[in-house]
């Protein structure tokens, strides 16, 4: 019988494992995939499958790379599988939790340290608040910052490093849940006074997640146990734009990923949703110093891909040719300047682009890229980011094999957003690069 060619082997997967994919909430986010709730993050099923039907087809001598890497939803899938790994993001706190989960991949004694910290949580008898930045009052009653400033100390005194990232995702928890800002939005927005979270239940907040996480652990290591020798995983905090992957010539790239929608003030502002937790977690403990990013509660969103309007439209001529379903979609009768929703949609393309293009010629040779991307509206436009995407690839020499779907029913977009409706459909491109 002839073997399936590459396209057919994904058809054929989208017709088995779609019910699969469908399924989401706290069912389909076992082990490592719930330590931190995320924005936007992938469903671990379908990454995984793609990740094994693309590593059967390519073999093992391969590198799964995520340049979009958020949480770390493929980071956990491929060490699952025991495949090397490259993650890289801009946001601190998102490369904070993949830097957790790799060390717990890694196996770091958690029980041991967990008991201490607690023990000097409950022994900490000291009122002082520990941190203080702009918006420190609006965002915490006093005494709720008392009680993180315990939990924030008694963590600092752990001395493993890689306990205390894991840590430090169970805070940046506790500190989105106790907050005095919304759960129900990814942006800042004040609850209603009889929504607030009350002081008293800051610690059991704490302990709960606590417990939650270590049991999280538990059932990953379960996962992995008896294979000791742990595959290399490595995640960048940095602009994709400018980093410098340790490419290993001799590795095929599998750059599984998912890119954001559009510019993140418009679509999903992950800085506002990281902003008080990197406010709270110490600059030293942080995988760079976040330094002009939390500067401001905007300060993260604007320097993402398409956070400055800048050049827009000098961007936007600059990106002609590229992709015939951008030019039509940026093209405005002569004369007539863009507006600026259309331009925030060239500035954020422009981006994209030059972020593909630098992943290409960092990553050289042969490659897979499967993107999940979604269309979103502006300027009372679809925005055909899937097709976008393929152009590009094919711009930068990639030919595409296939895309495959997945309905969306609970992706959430930001309420008051003018941009419109919810994502209904994820697709995922697949392009080959020889
Ligand atoms: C859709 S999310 C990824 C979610 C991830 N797949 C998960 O499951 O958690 C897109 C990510 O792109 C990141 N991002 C935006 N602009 C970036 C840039 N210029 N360089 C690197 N990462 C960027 C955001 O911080 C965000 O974490």
């Amino acid at each position: 019988m002839e073997k399936m060619t590459l396209a057919q082997q994904l058809g054929t997967l989208q017709q088995h494992r779609a019910g699969n994919w469908a399924v989401t909430g706290a069912r389909s986010r076992p082990n490592l995939h719930s330590i931190l709730r995320y924005p936007a993050m992938m469903v671990p099923t379908m990454q995984g499958d793609i990740i094994d039907l693309l590593v059967g087809h390519v073999g093992n001598e391969c590198r799964v790379v995520d340049t979009f890497v958020g949480s770390g939803t493929v980071l956990t899938e491929s060490l699952i599988r025991g495949l090397d790994f490259t993650g890289c993001d801009i946001n601190p706190l998102a490369v904070l939790v993949c830097e957790a989960k790799i060390a717990i991949d890694g196996g770091v004694n958690l029980e041991a340290a967990a008991t201490s910290v607690l023990e000097a949580i409950s022994s900490d008898a000291s009122s002082s608040v520990d941190v203080n930045f702009p918006g420190l009052s609006k965002w915490f009653a006093i005494e709720t910052s008392r009680e993180l400033s315990r939990i924030r100390r008694s963590i600092l005194d752990v001395e493993d490093q890689g306990a205390r990232k894991v840590f430090w995702a169970v805070f940046a928890e506790t500190i989105r849940l106790c907050s005095n800002s919304r759960t129900s939005t990814y942006k800042l927005h004040a609850r209603k006074d009889d929504a607030l979270v009350s002081w008293t239940k800051v610690q059991s907040i704490f302990r709960e997640n606590l417990a939650n996480t270590l049991e999280k652990a538990g059932h990953y290591r379960e996962l992995i146990d008896g294979r000791d020798e742990r595959p290399t995983a490595c995640v960048h905090c940095a602009d994709v734009r400018a980093v410098s992957f340790d490419s290993n010539e001799a590795k095929h790239t599998i750059l599984v990923t998912s890119p954001p929608y559009g510019d993140n003030q418009t679509t999903i502002p992950y800085g506002q949703f990281s902003y008080l937790a990197l406010c709270w977690i110490p600059a030293e403990d942080l995988p760079i110093e976040p330094g002009r990013l939390i500067s401001n509660t905007h300060a993260l969103d604007s320097a993402s891909l398409g956070g400055s309007l800048k050049g827009a439209t000098e961007k936007a001529e600059a990106m002609r040719g590229v992709s015939p379903s951008l030019d039509q979609l940026l093209d405005t009768p002569k004369g007539e300047p863009m507006v600026k929703e259309l331009r925030k949609v060239a500035s954020f393309m422009a981006d994209f682009y030059n972020a593909l293009s630098h992943i290409r010629h960092s990553l050289p040779g042969g490659a897979h890229w499967a993107f999940t991307t979604g269309n979103r509206r502006a300027a009372g436009r679809i925005i055909p980011f899937d097709q976008i995407c393929r152009e590009m690839a094919c711009t930068l020499g990639g030919r595409p094999v296939t895309s495959l779907q997945r309905s969306l029913p609970t992706k959430r977009m930001p309420s008051k957003n003018n941009m419109g409706e919810m994502i209904t459909t994820e697709n995922t491109l697949v392009v080959e690069f020889t």
